[in-house]
């Protein structure tokens, strides 16, 4: 509705003043510009994601807006997620010390930041909250700044967080993008493929990296179309993408991205190894936890291709698998 357009606008004009400000401060600030260094990132890297500084001053946002002491006006910034009011009633910036990644939308409007410190305290990331115009749920950190590299590369790569997106783009692997420290959702997975056909989810190489990758499968699989292409990529366990773009380079990571398996080869595989498929408790089970996945896939070509793969590994006929994945489809009562 136009209200609530009015209402964006309002907020996107708050954000965009306070990222100015952010962007100028990161020119004197000279610890966050020698940690940037330290990470690998080139000005003009910095430049293009818009990287910027929130000093340590509790008000500093007072000194770009004249209205910040009126009630509408503090009432926005407090909205915007820019300013916290505390209980007492005492407002401060939200971001202080902190180097700043600003998130666009995929139309490039500014909805919210995140707000690194340098060195080792907490949280370590600080991000916007929930605000009218931004949601976690389906915003995908550097998809503006992204868009022409994923156009001509067909391909999108999804890392966990903002540093994996601006070193590997430092290392001209420019069609990366983050989810924001938030599981991968059905709307992130809409967006992707709005973008691109291909999509290569990197996720770090620990357990917990693992943990997101299945998760990002399950969000996948609704979405799924034979004319598009998810692959997963795991990293060995000490790297996340930015550490091991540094360590090994871009052609290292591209031919890792090469030899990700497929998200039909991840899902098989994982099922294979979650299950004792030596006994027939083990098979049987199998079936049962990979019955809700394969309900969730439509009925592709690559679901049958997947059903028939399982059938193998349970050895039990096409047939009879089908008969037992179809049984939930039928109305019970
Ligand atoms: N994250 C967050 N809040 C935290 C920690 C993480 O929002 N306290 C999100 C951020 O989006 C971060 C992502 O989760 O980029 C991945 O987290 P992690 O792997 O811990 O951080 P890195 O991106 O590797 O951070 P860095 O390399 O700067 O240490
Ligand atoms: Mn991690
Ligand atoms: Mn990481
Ligand atoms: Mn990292
Ligand atoms: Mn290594």
């Amino acid at each position: 509705s136009a209200r609530r357009r009015e209402a964006q606008s309002r907020h996107t004009q708050v954000l965009e003043a306070a990222d100015v400000k952010y962007r100028r401060d990161l020119r004197t600030a000279r610890g966050a510009i020698d940690y940037l260094k330290g990470r690998g990132l080139s000005g003009q890297i910095a430049a293009r994601y818009g990287l910027g500084w929130a000093g340590s001053d509790r008000h500093g946002l007072a000194s770009i807006f004249p209205d910040y002491d009126k009630p509408d006006f503090a009432a926005l910034l407090v909205e915007s997620g820019l300013v916290i009011q505390s209980e007492d009633g005492r407002r401060y910036d939200r971001f202080r010390e902190r180097v700043m990644f600003p998130i666009r939308n995929a139309r490039g409007h500014l909805v919210g930041f995140g707000g690194r410190v340098l060195g080792k305290g907490e949280p370590k990331y600080l991000n916007s909250p929930e605000t009218p115009v931004f949601s976690k749920g389906s915003e995908l950190y550097g998809l503006w700044e992204a868009r022409q590299a994923i156009r001509n590369a067909g391909q999108v790569v999804v890392v966990e967080g903002y540093m994996d997106v601006v070193a590997l783009a430092q290392m001209g692997v420019e069609n990366a993008v983050a989810t924001l420290g938030t599981a991968t959702t059905t709307q992130h997975v809409q967006k992707l493929l709005r973008a691109a056909d291909q999509i290569v989810f990197s996720f770090d190489g620990d357990a917990a990296g693992r943990r997101a990758a299945w998760r990002a499968l399950q969000s996948c699989l609704p979405l799924l179309r034979d004319d598009i292409a998810i692959h997963f990529l795991f990293l060995p366990a000490e790297h996340d993408p930015d550490s091991y773009v540094r360590e090994h380079g871009a052609d290292a990571f591209r031919e890792a991205m090469r030899e990700a398996p497929s998200l039909s080869r991840f899902m098989l595989d994982e099922w294979a190894r979650q299950h004792d498929l030596a006994q027939p408790e083990g098979r049987a089970r199998c079936v049962h936890d990979a019955q809700p996945l394969m309900q969730a896939m439509p009925k592709i070509a690559l679901r049958l291709q997947v059903q028939r793969e399982l059938a193998g590994m349970v050895r039990l006929t096409p047939e009879e698998l089908d008969t037992l994945l179809a049984l939930e489809d039928e109305p019970s009562g």
